[in-house]
């Protein structure tokens, strides 16, 4: 479904991403793990347009993405729950869903909101609640709810679990399962590489702007690299 092609990004001087190439199948949980600073959010600010590579493609769907706003990104079927849960402080719940929804008729605005409700149960009972007032987690959880409001081919999180309680985490990837289960392709950044692994299909390692591990995520977790670096074995 996209496909990243030898990513070349420099921030000033800094080269951030040398080479960076992945792939990411239909149906598949894909995911990105890697520390801080290793270019994380720079692959995702690259696909979605937000920054343009010096060299190298993304491809989506036959679409090379790389030329195009970010706007029209959007608009072939990529949805983002951007790093930091970017919500609306003052605008409810349902009003910060509703924000998801742009490009629905409102017989499909109307479904997406059942669906999005259903998967996350905790939003549906604070649907009148200011944003602001969630709870870490549930802001998390309603940034990722917003972002399927657009019911998208293909959703890049980045970092969802980050500072979030075990149990919390447990029930945003419990969500990311279930999503993928009824047939949207994710793209999945973590820091918690345990969780992300378990969950994913396939995964990549990025180290300081270069992938160096990739496989099966069951096979990457039993690897001795990322339990050394990443589970602190
Ligand atoms: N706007 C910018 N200007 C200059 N350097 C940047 C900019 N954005 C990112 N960088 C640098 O590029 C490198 C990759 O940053 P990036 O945000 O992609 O990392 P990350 O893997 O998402 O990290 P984290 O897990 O902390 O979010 C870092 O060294 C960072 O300092
Ligand atoms: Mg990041």
């Amino acid at each position: 479904m996209l496909r990243a092609e030898d990513l070349h990004v420099y921030y000033g001087g800094i080269h951030a991403l040398k080479g960076v190439s992945l792939k990411i199948g239909r149906g598949r949980i894909v995911s990105l793990i890697g520390a801080n600073g290793a270019g994380k959010t720079t692959v995702f600010r690259v696909i979605v347009g937000l920054l343009r590579p010096r060299s190298g493609g993304v491809y989506f769907l036959g679409t090379e993405l790389t030329r195009l706003t970010t706007h029209r990104i959007i608009q072939l079927g990529i949805a983002v729950s951007p790093e930091g849960r970017r919500i609306f402080a003052n605008l409810t719940v349902a009003e910060n869903l509703e924000l998801g929804a742009y490009n629905r008729t409102s017989a499909e605005f109307k479904r997406g909101l059942e669906w999005v409700l259903s998967i996350f149960p905790r939003l549906s009972e604070r649907r009148t609640q200011p944003a602001g007032t969630l709870s870490g987690g549930e802001q998390q959880m309603l940034a990722f709810g917003r972002a399927l409001m657009s019911k998208p081919k293909l959703i890049l999180l980045d970092e969802p679990s980050l500072g979030l309680a075990p149990l919390m985490v447990e029930e945003v990837f419990r969500a990311i399962q279930q999503i993928n289960g009824e047939g949207a392709t994710i793209l999945l950044i973590e820091q918690n590489a345990v969780a992300a692994l378990s969950i994913a299909h396939y995964g990549y390692v990025l180290e300081t702007g270069s992938v160096v591990l990739e496989g099966p995520g069951v096979e990457l977790l039993k690897d001795e690299r990322v339990r050394k670096a990443y589970l602190g074995d």
